[in-house]
């Protein structure tokens, strides 16, 4: 009997080493990793300029509390706001904590509580990132929410626009929902949000954990759309397997959390800033991002050229190396056998496929995955 609590649902497969875009399980069997994690070994598994960067800081100091300065925090921080409008930083631990920041700073900024999130969205699992998302099935069993929330439909301006009233404090949203089902916000739905933001005098919170840190091809995903948050969360990708998180605010908002207000034991951890830094300095990089950005559409392309003649798929939808195959059915046994196939894919609800390859996949890597994923479709309609 396994002495871990059963809170997940784990494949029959264990993964014993990595390298770049390829996994091995225990067994030895290799396998194509369109996972990266969940979202998070963007630069692939083990990669040389994370692991000597982290290595380097191992050796050096491992922990100090926040009650001292860290230059490390500080060079962190400017790489992270260098890419955009913003110029504060706070770093924790996940993309939960990082969305429980976000919301504790909206409120205390504002002096208000409302905050109105999206049906379908996903924020975590902390009673306050739980309460934001839009999923009844994520909160179910756990009591009473934390009161303040309120969710709208997805791409729908005119319920944004009667949901947002005086006592609101923000509207926080991801611009591709991940575990919703890889659903692209709009230009014209993400644009209206940009302009009510500004008209009504409420904060924009942009729940970048999923789409932040280039995997989108752009450094954040709101700058597809022109968009200047208030607020911005980070984490997955940015430490690539190190655990790390980030609320990136403007001075002005970030001012809300004085000496005292807000913080973490953890948070900004010398060995998680090494990673963080390394990963930034290697994807905030124009041409590699213009790459990822190319991959993508590649991606996205090629998979709607082939499967746009199959009954079981809906759709191919995405932004960057984020991309979905809405499927008619359930996705469970597609992944089973794509594992056996040797290539690592995930779900997004129970009928999307979602493919999170690491950013430096290979266009040869992309020509794999796909023909396996294209096949193991096939062979589903036909046995279906
Ligand atoms: C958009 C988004 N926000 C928040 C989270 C929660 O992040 P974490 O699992 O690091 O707490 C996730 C995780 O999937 C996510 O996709």
């Amino acid at each position: 009997m396994s002495a871990l609590f059963s809170n997940y649902g784990r494949w029959n497969l264990e993964i014993e080493k990595g390298s770049g875009c390829q996994v091995t399980d225990t067994q030895g069997k290799k396998y194509l990793d369109f996972t990266s994690g969940i979202g998070v070994c963007s630069l692939g598994h083990v990669h040389p300029a994370v692991t000597e960067a982290v290595t380097e800081q191992l050796n050096k100091l491992w922990h100090t509390s926040n009650l001292f300065q860290s230059s490390l925090q500080e060079q962190t921080a400017e790489l992270l706001t260098a890419p955009t409008h913003l110029s504060k930083v706070l770093f924790c631990n996940s993309g939960a904590e990082a969305n429980e920041g976000a919301i504790k700073l909206a409120r205390k900024y504002t002096g208000k509580t409302k905050i109105i999130t999206c049906l379908q969205s996903f924020h975590g699992r902390t009673y306050g990132s739980m309460s934001a998302t839009g999923q009844e099935k994520i909160k179910a069993g756990f009591g009473p929410m934390v009161e303040g929330f309120e969710h709208v439909p997805f791409n729908d301006s005119n319920a944004l626009d009667q949901a947002a009233d005086a006592d609101t404090a923000a509207i926080m949203i991801e611009v591709v929902q991940g575990e919703g089902g890889i659903n692209p916000g709009s230009v014209n739905y993400l644009k209206y949000i940009g302009e009510l933001c500004n008209k009504k005098g409420i904060l924009l919170i942009i729940d970048e954990v999923q789409t932040g840190i280039g995997r989108t091809g752009k450094p954040f995903a709101f700058s597809h759309f022109g968009l200047e948050p208030d607020i911005v969360t980070a984490a997955k990708g940015l430490g690539n397997g190190f655990p790390v998180g980030a609320v990136i605010a403007t001075e002005e908002v970030s001012s809300a959390f004085g000496p005292g207000s807000h913080g973490t034991t953890f948070g900004g951890n010398p060995l998680a800033m090494a990673a963080a830094s390394a990963v930034m300095k290697e994807v905030f990089e124009p041409s590699f991002l213009e790459e990822v950005q190319k991959k993508g559409e590649y991606l996205k392309e090629e998979l709607q050229n082939r499967l746009s003649t199959y009954e079981e798929v809906h759709e191919v939808k995405g932004l960057g190396l984020m991309v979905g195959i809405q499927c008619k059915g359930k996705v469970t046994d597609l992944i089973t056998e794509l594992q056996q196939n040797g290539i690592l894919v995930l779900s997004a609800g129970e009928h999307v496929l979602r493919l999170l390859p690491p950013l430096t996949v290979s266009y040869e890597e992309l020509r794999m995955g796909i023909e396996e994923i294209s096949k193991a479709i096939k062979k589903q309609t036909v046995t279906a």
